[in-house]
């Protein structure tokens, strides 16, 4: 029973309820709703730690004030710094969501160490393992002669001061959120209530002081922990950093960023010494791709402003339920059914009665149109046996009537596939004055969906 003043809020999505319920109205989510007894803090007004700014009223200034933009602080880490968009832009808040063990505490371990090298003076405050453990891990990664000044700490009242001083770190990593807690608040670390209140509060900190923040948030299915979407709107950037677990890469991706692009990814791999950085993704994507295997194509994509080069695979196997499986690693499920249904209404090849399975090797989440051709081809490619030549690759969008249509950046992703050695191309058609310099690849242009099921069927 609610006793007064209380509430429940949805850990998944963080709506609040006077009752509890079973379901989530506002994001659908099941068993999620917590009971918390304070009132939603508003701007951080019950935290007794959290001095406020002086007086009232508001001191306006020019919108063309003198202030030079602030200098980026390059971490030297290429992939690092190519997502955030040249460095970290001191007095803003960056959050690094992911699943527990990804990799999240090496990288910020190994990007403080770094930064501290170029003089910066970075504090990590770990709230998830004693400091014994983090100069392990430092051992074990050969940085731990890096001044980097350590604490182990969730107590906000203990963090806060330690920050807000006239000679603030310039870099402060929290790892993580979840397990920091505001005493003035009577709910549990990891609830919404104190992942939002102490990442207000040291948002706060950072805008004020001007040091750049750091927080860690784990991402979890279940929704017992607060999960770092309540937090994606209080911050300047969000990084995800993701991965399968038993592959060795991982990628970090922007989803949200003030200060520079979101549609770039880097590329690490986690060795028994940290992470190592891949300048070159698509060498690594394709490694263990076999030549000559039906269902497999590779897919010349892009992200951000690098050609990424990688293996799309396909199973077409009978079914043995009712509904046929269709089960999908790396790409858009609603997409897959898209292109089966064009295949099949266009084309006239029925995949649909058959369990479907696509997977993108490596471990790469796609999220381009361009890939749709590529996936088309190793569904064919699968559902007829017919290797798909392996010197080729593909991209083009489909249309629903069966039309293959114009992608953008096709010099890049032809140049990155000579690069790699591949010969040939199978790519949209390009329309007539388009410029149509030699790529030093064979080029198949096709106009239509049927051309391709007519080459691989
Ligand atoms: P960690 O950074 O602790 O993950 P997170 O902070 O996201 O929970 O990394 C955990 C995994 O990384 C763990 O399974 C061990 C592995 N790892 C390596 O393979 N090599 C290394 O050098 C380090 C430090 C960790
Ligand atoms: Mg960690």
């Amino acid at each position: 029973m609610a006793r007064g003043g209380s509430h429940y809020v949805c850990q998944s999505c963080g709506a609040f309820y006077a009752k509890w319920q079973g379901q989530c109205t506002a994001c659908g989510e099941w068993n999620t709703l917590v009971e918390e007894s304070a009132p939603p803090p508003v701007g951080g007004k019950k935290g007794a730690s959290a001095p406020r700014t002086r007086g009232g009223g508001l001191d306006f200034v020019d919108l063309h004030g003198s202030s030079a933009p602030a200098p980026r602080r390059p971490s030297g880490i290429g992939e690092l710094d190519r997502v955030t968009g040249g460095g970290i832009v001191p007095g803003s808040a960056i959050l690094i969501g992911g699943d527990p063990g990804i990799g999240k505490s090496t990288l910020l371990t190994q990007l403080v160490a770094r930064l501290a090298e170029t003089g910066a003076r970075c504090a990590y405050i770990s709230g998830e393992e004693a400091v014994d453990q983090v100069r392990l891990r430092a051992g074990r990664l050969g940085i731990s002669a890096a001044p980097v000044a350590l604490a182990s700490a969730t107590a906000l009242r203990d963090i806060l001061p330690a920050l807000e001083t006239d000679n603030p770190p310039d870099v402060v990593v929290i790892d993580s959120i979840q397990t920091m807690y505001l005493d003035a608040l009577d709910s549990a670390p990891g609830t919404v209530g104190q992942v939002r209140a102490c990442a207000q509060e040291l948002i706060r900190a950072a805008k004020k002081r001007g040091f750049a923040l750091i927080l860690v948030g784990h991402v979890t299915k279940e929704g017992a922990i607060a999960g770092p979407r309540v937090l994606e709107h209080m911050v300047d950037t969000v990084l995800y950093f993701e991965g399968e677990r038993g592959h060795q890469f991982r990628i970090l991706r922007a989803v949200k960023n003030r200060f520079g692009p979101t549609d770039e990814i880097g590329v690490f791999e986690m060795t028994d010494r940290g992470l190592s950085e891949v300048p070159n993704p698509s060498a690594l994507f394709l490694a263990e791709r076999r030549d000559n295997v039906s269902g497999a194509a590779v897919f010349a994509g892009m992200e951000g402003t690098r050609p990424v080069l990688v293996e799309i695979q396909a199973l077409v196997a009978p079914t043995s339920f009712g509904t046929p499986r269709r089960a999908v690693v790396g790409w858009d499920s609603g997409r897959l059914a898209m292109v089966m249904a064009v295949l099949d209404a266009r084309c006239g090849l029925s995949i649909g009665a058959q369990d479907v399975y696509l997977n993108v090797a490596g471990g790469l989440r796609i999220s381009e149109p361009a890939a749709d051709l590529a996936v088309a081809a190793a569904l064919v490619s699968a559902y007829s046996g017919e290797p798909v030549p392996p010197d080729m690759v593909v991209f083009g969008e489909v249309g629903l009537a069966g039309e293959v249509r114009q992608v953008g950046q096709t010099d890049a992703r032809l140049k990155e596939a000579l690069r790699l050695g591949f010969g040939r191309a199978l790519i949209p058609a390009r329309r007539a004055g388009a410029a149509q310099g030699s790529s030093g690849l064979t080029l198949t242009e096709i106009d239509r969906l049927a051309e391709l099921v007519e080459r691989l069927a």
